[in-house]
């Protein structure tokens, strides 16, 4: 099985509608027009300049998506984006799950549950998030944690939906600290994910499954990283905000 790897980037709160615009045009001339063929580039905006990064991107070949969304179609929900508003957006993706949405915003597996189901129902694919603390790594805890928010947050799923879908491992110690997990932290807990999929959806949706690695990727780490066999692309903060440094990051060479 081959799985096309997916890096995409997660600008988080950053950048105005202009600032959001010049980075795609930035990123375009950097890639030469056009991401290489054997990978998928994903970039995720804040909400506010979605629909000009639309109009950037729109038939260059690269993909737009949503950092989150509440999971109804439309409702007395005030502040809130919708599934349905993201998917008339052209948005294919959506981030659910992020860890500064469980820890600043208090998200638990139950709405991260329905956020992901949420997104399946309107044509969205899911990029599941999910890390461990550094404490619980410090305790050995690492893979129970994500083994529960696997569990949890995959509720009610279908393994075909499993097989379309992404699953982030993050890491929260190494998001936006400059600490990277080691290619071989890495590895074992996709391994670790990736087995765990195995064992409750089949095979087959478990080969197929994107888990993409965050948490500090840079130019300087990402071949390493994806090296890494069950390492299939690359959640990117920090260092997708330059489209230098992302570009660098989108041609990664395994080595
Ligand atoms: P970082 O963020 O690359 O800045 O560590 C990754 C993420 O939070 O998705």
């Amino acid at each position: 099985m081959t799985r096309t790897p997916l890096i995409a980037a997660n600008w988080k709160m950053h950048k105005t509608v202009s600032e959001a615009v010049q980075t795609a045009r930035d990123l375009l001339e950097q890639l030469g027009g056009a991401p290489p063929d054997d990978r998928t580039v994903l970039i995720c905006p804040p909400f506010t300049a979605i629909m000009a990064v639309r109009e950037t991107l729109t038939g260059t070949g690269i993909l737009w998506g949503a950092q989150n969304m509440y999971p109804r179609a439309d409702g007395a929900f005030t502040g809130e984006i919708s599934p349905r508003m993201l998917a008339d957006l052209g948005c294919t993706h959506v981030i659910v799950g992020h860890s500064e949405r469980r820890h600043i915003f208090g998200e638990g597996n139950q709405l991260i549950n329905e956020k992901v189901r949420a997104a399946f129902e309107f044509g969205l694919v899911p990029i599941l998030a999910v890390g461990e603390r550094l404490e619980h790594r410090q305790a050995g805890l690492e893979e129970a944690v994500v083994e529960e928010q696997l569990a949890k947050g995959l509720m009610g799923l279908s393994a075909d939906q499993i097989r379309q879908m992404v699953i982030a491992y993050e890491p929260v110690w190494a998001i936006g600290t400059g600490e990277t997990a080691s290619p071989e932290d890495a590895q074992a807990m996709h391994r670790f994910i990736r087995g765990w999929l195995g064992a409750q959806y089949g095979e087959d949706a478990a080969q197929a499954v994107l888990i993409q690695y965050g948490g500090s990727v840079k130019p300087t780490n990402v071949d390493q990283l994806m090296a890494q066999p069950d390492v299939d692309g690359a959640l990117v903060g920090g260092a997708s905000l330059d489209a230098e440094q992302f570009a660098r990051i989108v041609r990664f060479q395994a080595p």
